[in-house]
């Protein structure tokens, strides 16, 4: 990766009305369950990404035909449950964390042995939190001491199993549940203590797999074929994310973010900012690919300090960062615990953020599963701040940078065509 570099100047407000990239999550979720499928799949508001390529990439090399159809068309020949073959080489996944952590699940059912590689940041991440739960559906999964590169051991038939996650966890939970496709002698079930995003479990049972779902816990039972010949992708709620935090801290915005993804288990931020008094509103609701959305309209507010309680972590995940951003701006202090897997993503993101705001003039603390930041309500001076190779910490930084007085320079800004290619120029687009 080359180390672009990014100024961002100080923004008056955020105006206008602003569509944001098709979420990520769901985009990997169709390129999967679009390859499995028998027959033909168009998927619209695909968010063409670093990271949502490296999953279509990977399908192309386990022998699936895909199309791309313009910014954001995807035409998928889906080769049936059972019919991805062994590339030659490795795969490589680049930087997503997604696609290594779930592909196991759906490479189990196939026959064949298959390596999955990616980038530094991939290597340092856990594996061992899949291959446990596929090794006790008969799955072996190498790890390299518990990170990438992993092989994976097709069997064909899985066995079920009933799996309780031990971290809250969506790519985990979708792992075991992809396996349980192929688990011919009876049901799979997930606990989950805390629920995680559900779109994996949506998006099978649209396609026509038997998926029963009861408070903390989904089951999913074996199908001969997945059938769901569009899949319409919604905006990513964590794409809007940023912007929705921006408008929200900059005095005389008027911000509308169109068809973004309001599913409830992403929603966290919401949440957090009603509590602490922001003003964002929900409108023209309605569905696409079985997930609500709307239109998201923020005015600006003064934002009072909260606590973010471990139970709503997972539907803020990764937005947590820019928790931390508002909360640098809210009169009193706030403190979020129960976040310890933030260390474990794309950068140690509790580090790093407090790194970033710091550096930028906040008062952020850096706790071992969280932070506690002591609000100020004026402009962060701004500065000079790394990426560290993540893109949420580069539009952390990009966001952090609007709201200064001073601007931001960041280096490492080309992680942001990690999720969001050209997020620069959308926040260029409605600032004034
Ligand atoms: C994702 C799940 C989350 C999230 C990641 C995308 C998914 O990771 O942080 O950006 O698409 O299922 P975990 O499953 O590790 O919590």
């Amino acid at each position: 990766m080359s180390a672009a570099q990014l100024r961002v100047a100080p923004a008056g407000a955020l105006h206008g009305e602003l569509g944001v990239p098709g979420d990520k999550s769901i985009s990997h979720r169709a390129v999967m369950v679009g390859s499995l499928a028998d027959e033909r799949v168009t998927v619209a508001g695909f968010g063409a990404s670093e990271d949502t390529l490296a999953t279509v990439a990977a399908f192309r090399a386990l022998g699936v035909r895909i199309e791309r159809r313009g910014d954001d068309g995807l035409v998928i020949d889906g080769v049936g449950l059972r019919g991805l073959a062994a590339p030659d080489g490795p795969i490589d996944v680049g930087n997503a964390g997604t696609l290594i952590r779930m592909l196991p699940g759906i490479l189990a059912g196939q026959s064949g042995t298959f390596v999955l590689d990616g980038d530094e940041s991939i290597r340092r991440r856990p594996m061992r939190r899949i291959a446990e739960p596929l090794a006790r559906m008969g799955v072996r999964v190498e790890t390299s001491d518990g990170r990438a590169p992993l092989t994976v051991h097709g069997v064909g038939e899985t066995e079920p199993i009933t799996y309780r996650l031990p971290v809250a966890s969506a790519q985990v939970k979708s792992a075991v549940l992809f396996a349980g496709l192929y688990a011919a002698r009876g049901m799979t079930t997930v606990e989950e203590p805390l629920a995680t995003r559900d779109h994996t479990e949506r998006m099978l049972q649209r396609a026509g797999v038997p998926v029963d779902r009861r408070p903390g816990r989904v089951a999913v039972s074996p199908v001969r074929e997945l059938v769901l010949p569009h899949i319409d992708v919604p905006g990513d709620f964590s794409s809007a994310a940023p912007f929705i935090v921006a408008a929200t801290l900059l005095q005389g915005s008027n911000l509308t973010l169109r068809d973004v993804s309001i599913n409830s288990t992403r929603t966290g931020l919401l949440a957090v900012l009603e509590r602490m008094g922001g003003r964002v509103g929900l409108f023209r609701r309605r569905w696409a690919a079985g997930e609500p959305t709307a239109d998201i309209e923020v005015r600006p507010a003064e934002l009072v300090a909260t606590e973010v309680e471990p139970e709503l972590v997972p539907s803020l995940i990764d937005e947590l960062p820019l928790v931390a951003l508002a909360a640098c701006f809210a009169r009193g202090t706030t403190v979020v615990r129960g976040a310890g897997e933030l260390r474990l993503k794309e950068s140690d993101r509790i580090d790093t953020v407090a790194t970033v705001l710091r550096s930028m003039g906040g008062h952020v603390r850096a706790l071992e599963d969280g932070f506690e930041i002591r609000g100020v309500p004026r402009r962060l001076r701004g500065g000079r701040v790394d990426a560290a190779g993540d893109h949420r910490v580069a539009m952390l930084a990009a966001v952090a940078g609007a709201c200064s007085q001073e601007g931001a320079t960041i280096d490492g800004a080309d992680a942001l065509a990690v999720s969001f290619p050209d997020f620069a120029d959308r926040l260029a687009a409605v600032s004034a």
